[in-house]
């Protein structure tokens, strides 16, 4: 098997910044990829946390002027993988996020930003920049929407990488108005239905769409859904006419890093053969969290507050959970309005409801490991990792019926339960009664006598390793190189 190069260019990647899923993916894709014959180089943005974290880096090529400003690429290693980093002061060193400031507000200049990396993702794998070419550019999300587009329209097109753009989201596209095309450096055929233009501006994640070799998404369930206008949101019929360049290729979890054996978050260690260990986590929650102690149903929820993650119905529907006995903790930032409530049902139900408002990765690891049960109300949900990371830590799923959630959880039915096969909840749709009933049928199911136990038990047998869609991926590469 001859090894292929990859270029696998994120906005994001775990341990180095990380906003959601996005950086899970992105960190653990080169693990994924390498038994099947991959070698990827993962290419990301020179934020200011970024480029602290790797002390050893070097030059390896400079713009004077990259869409207006200078830049260098930098090379360095980090866990032992090579990355490469745009280091452009003028895009990146900013205090705040990789999108937004301190007080949350997008950055104005994020269209020229992201434009700046994607026009160097295409240099470095196509071999501008005084680099070996790569056999494929990976493209994620809106921020790398731009790479195939400055693929197909410089360079050599009968040389030039072969490229595959993921939809993580397709709720963030990356819109920008007409006048935005001018300072792309896109020639003017680019101007067009079949490039980068989208309803009169710029659509980034558009243009990855009609320009890559490969789409794929990352859950088969969300494939199917982006066919439809509720899910497709306005690119549905981009999806169905490329249907024969749509891969649904589900994400994974990397066990370096989530493993109730050996995850140093946690107050105990456990396994699926001796789960004892998860009532000293429970009361390391409590403790953390102002709750309560005591062996009822503890949910937990672990996300940003937003719509798409049904936050909204959260919040109706947690007098009912406590009513049933219940307690909550819930982890995340977001809408000030979500943040707002859940102070309220916190003040409502001192001890039995706790909130933590911010950012908190060895927290969210210890909910999974103490935590009977995560709620996850999504709206839409492309894939969705604390899902799998709940199965992975017998934190049993209670997730709405869409995209990822319902491809990797088995609900709880009678069938399901018989066949010893059930791992969490499944419910549809997403709103009060629905949610309400799935917290229900959740404690009736946690009860005495009840079969928690193998509904756990089975979660965290559940292979959602990245080894079937490490494979996956590394066979798309291959295809979509020799098609090429
Ligand atoms: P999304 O990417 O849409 O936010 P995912 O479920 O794919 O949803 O991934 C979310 C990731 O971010 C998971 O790794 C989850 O544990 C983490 N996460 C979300 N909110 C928080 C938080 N407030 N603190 C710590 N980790 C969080
Ligand atoms: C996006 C999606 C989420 C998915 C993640 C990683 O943030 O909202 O469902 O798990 O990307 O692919």
């Amino acid at each position: 098997m001859t090894e292929l190069s990859v270029l696998s260019a994120a906005s994001e990647c775990w341990p180095l910044i990380k906003t959601g899923g996005l950086a899970d993916v992105a960190g653990a894709l080169p693990a994924a990829v390498a038994p099947h014959g991959v070698a990827m180089t993962r290419f990301l943005p020179g934020y200011p946390s970024v480029l602290k974290a790797l002390p050893r880096k070097r030059t390896v090529f400079r713009y004077d002027s990259l869409l207006g400003t200078p830049a260098r690429i930098l090379a360095a290693k980090h866990e032992g993988r090579p990355l490469l980093v745009l280091d452009a002061p003028g895009f990146f060193e900013r205090d705040g996020g990789p999108y937004a400031d301190a007080m949350g507000r997008d950055w104005l200049d994020n269209g020229l930003r992201f434009a700046a990396f994607a026009k160097a993702a295409a240099d470095l794998a196509a071999g501008r920049t005084g680099l070996k070419p790569f056999d494929v550019l990976h493209a994620h999300d809106w921020q790398a929407g731009l790479a195939p587009a400055y693929l197909v329209y410089s360079g050599d097109q009968a040389t030039r990488p072969a490229s595959v753009m993921t939809i993580h989201n397709m709720a963030f596209q990356g819109w920008f108005d007409a006048a935005f095309f001018a300072r792309l450096a896109l020639p003017p055929v680019a101007w067009s239905i079949e490039g980068v233009e989208y309803h009169g501006g710029v659509g980034m994640l558009k243009a990855g769409l009609v320009l890559a070799d490969a789409i794929t998404t990352v859950s088969p369930g969300y494939a199917e859904e982006i066919r439809r206008p509720e899910f497709g949101m306005g690119l549905e019929g981009l999806v169905v006419g490329r249907q024969d360049r749509m891969h649904g290729i589900v994400n994974g979890i990397d066990a370096a890093e989530w493993n109730p054996a050996k995850d140093a978050a946690l107050a105990a260690p456990f396994t699926a053969d001796d789960l004892s260990g998860r009532v000293a986590n429970k009361r390391a929650i409590e403790a953390a969290f102002g709750l309560e102690s005591g062996d009822g149903p503890l949910f937990v929820v672990i996300t940003r507050l937003t719509w798409q993650k049904g936050m909204d119905v959260l919040l109706e529907v947690i007098d009912h959970l406590v009513g049933l006995g219940g307690r909550l903790a819930v982890l995340g930032s977001g809408d000030a309005a979500i943040e707002a409530g859940l102070h309220a049902a916190a003040g409502r139900h001192p001890s039995r409801v706790g909130i933590r408002i911010g950012y908190d990765e060895p927290l969210a690891h210890l909910m999974q490991g103490g935590g009977d049960a995560i709620l996850i109300p999504s709206r839409f949900e492309p894939c969705g990792l604390t899902q799998l990371y709940g199965l992975a830590y017998g934190c049993v799923p209670v997730v709405a019926r869409t995209g990822g959630l319902g491809d990797t959880v088995i609900d709880a039915n009678e069938a399901a339960m018989n066949a010893g096969a059930a791992t969490g909840v499944l419910f549809s749709p997403v709103d009060y009664q629905g949610l309400a009933a799935a917290i229900s049928r959740t404690i009736r199911l946690y009860g005495a006598g009840a079969p928690w136990r193998p509904i756990q038990q089975a979660g965290m047998k559940t292979d959602n390793s990245w080894g079937r869609s490490g494979a996956a991926y590394a066979a798309l590469y291959r295809q979509i190189k020799e098609q090429r």
